[in-house]
């Protein structure tokens, strides 16, 4: 890595350490987060609730689930319907948290990373796009999604 990078690397690092509005340190293991972000279990009546909306998740823009109501579904990744047979907890939050550990070409927003971001504007510096319980709220309702 050449030494401006790696300076630049570090400033974003720390940076995101500071203002992180919440952002708790995880850690991954294999393909997985096995420990919950948050204090509170998560909510799946409230991960539903940010998956189908517009502006929070937008989980729709790009995928498809089994939530009716929502007319205009995304037909750039796998469907959700069925992505808690899939995945187990612990795989479903390293994949909301931070897709690119495990592709670093997709077009998955990292939900939860505030480092190594490009062209973030300047209110959302070092914020995740979720909050912790945002992120255990949206793994519960992925969680319930068998078929
Ligand atoms: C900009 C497009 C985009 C958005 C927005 C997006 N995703 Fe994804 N997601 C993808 C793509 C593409 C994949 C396929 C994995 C890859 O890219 O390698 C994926 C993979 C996944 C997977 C694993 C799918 C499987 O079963 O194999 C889950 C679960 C998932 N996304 C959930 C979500 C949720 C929940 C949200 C909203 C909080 C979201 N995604 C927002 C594009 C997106």
């Amino acid at each position: 890595m050449r030494a401006g990078l790696l300076v630049a690397a570090l400033i974003a690092s720390i940076a995101g350490t500071a203002w992180a509005q919440g952002a708790s340190p995880y850690t991954v293991v294999g393909d997985a987060i096995s420990q919950p972000l948050a204090d509170k279990p998560g909510d799946p009546a409230r991960g539903r609730a940010i998956v189908a909306n517009r502006s929070v998740g937008l989980c729709l823009l790009c995928h498809s689930g089994p939530i009716p109501e929502e007319r205009f579904q995304g037909n750039l990744a796998p469907s959700l319907a069925g992505a808690g047979g899939r995945w187990s907890v612990a795989q479903l939050r390293l994949r909301i948290v931070d897709g690119a550990r495990l592709n670093p070409d997709t077009i998955m927003p990292p939900y939860y990373r505030t480092t190594g971001l490009q062209r973030v504007a300047k209110p959302f510096e070092g914020k995740t796009i979720l909050t912790a319980e945002q992120i255990e709220d949206v793994v519960a309702y992925l969680a319930t999604l068998k078929e």
